[in-house]
């Protein structure tokens, strides 16, 4: 399938989404998250792919929803068209693990789109923020609710009313990003936790995403049995044997997906 805003490369099963609007600084507009849900749909669905990153450019992952796309949109539009919801129900709908790489600003809807994913890796010049306030607007892809769950209610309270921004040394600070790194080695860091995920066993890496995400969910009590649950089906796979056989056998498990 060719795109036109996003650049889809599939390399030794890991495949990284580009996010390529440069001239809107990768403003998020309906093209763009259409192709973005299809894209990772496929990656998703392929047999090859084990980890998904999704990245955007060094001066910007997104700077938020396409203002320009949105300036002059009437309620019943929004509401009809369910504007963005149907395409972030979907891109939190892929089950395989998905790594934000971000450098240069995340707004808006580009940070919400970060936060979408399962983690993020950020360069030393990321800057986050949700400054739909300026708009007279609120964020409406997920800002609220997942920023909230990161930082706790005092900094996204403080981010979300003030609008300012993030700098990546804050964002880590706050559990916002798992790592922080000089922008150019940005690529190849996440290039290389992808490639650790992409050895384990994907029915592993699948079961852990889905485990964990229910603790944004539900209570304590139905976290764990979810994750004991899940923990006790893969005594029903190969790859548990063959993990486990590795290990006592001092030798690289063969992960097989079975
Ligand atoms: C459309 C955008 C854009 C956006 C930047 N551009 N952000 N276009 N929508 N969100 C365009 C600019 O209009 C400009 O185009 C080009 O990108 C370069 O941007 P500049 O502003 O000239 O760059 P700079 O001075 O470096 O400032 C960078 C910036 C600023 C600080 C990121 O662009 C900015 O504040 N952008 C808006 C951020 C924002 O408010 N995001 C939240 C959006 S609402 P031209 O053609 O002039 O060169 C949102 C809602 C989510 O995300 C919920 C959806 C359901």
């Amino acid at each position: 399938m060719a795109y036109e805003t996003i650049i889809v490369e599939v390399d030794d099963e890991v495949a990284t989404i580009t996010l390529n609007r440069p001239d809107a600084l990768n403003a998020l507009n309906s093209q763009l998250l259409g192709e973005l849900s299809q894209a990772l749909a496929e990656v998703d669905a392929s047999d090859k792919v084990r980890c998904i990153i999704v990245t955007g450019s060094a001066k910007a992952f997104a700077a938020g929803a396409d203002i320009k796309e949105m300036s002059e949109k009437s309620f019943v539009e929004m509401f009809l068209g369910d504007y963005f919801g149907t395409a972030s129900d979907a891109i939190g709908r892929v089950r395989k693990p998905v790594i934000a790489a971000v450098s240069g600003y995340a707004l808006g809807g580009g940070c919400e789109l970060a936060m979408m994913c399962d983690f993020i890796i950020a360069s030393d010049t990321a800057k986050f923020g949700q400054p739909e306030i300026n708009l007279g607007v609120i964020a409406g892809i997920g800002g609220t609710q997942r920023l909230t769950r990161y930082v706790g209610k005092s900094k996204s309270m403080d981010m979300h009313l003030t609008g300012r921004f993030m700098d990546a040394e804050e964002a880590e600070r706050a559990g916002l990003v798992s790592r922080v790194v000089p922008a150019k080695q940005l690529m190849d860091e996440a290039h290389q936790a992808a490639a650790k995920i992409a050895e384990k066993s994907v029915l592993a890496t699948m079961a852990a995403k889905q485990a964990v995400n229910r603790a944004y969910e539900t209570t304590l009590t139905e976290g764990l049995m979810a994750e004991r649950s899940l923990f006790q089906s893969l005594f029903a796979t190969e790859d548990q044997k063959e993990g486990m056989a590795a290990f006592l056998e001092k030798r690289t498990a063969q992960f097989r997906d079975r």
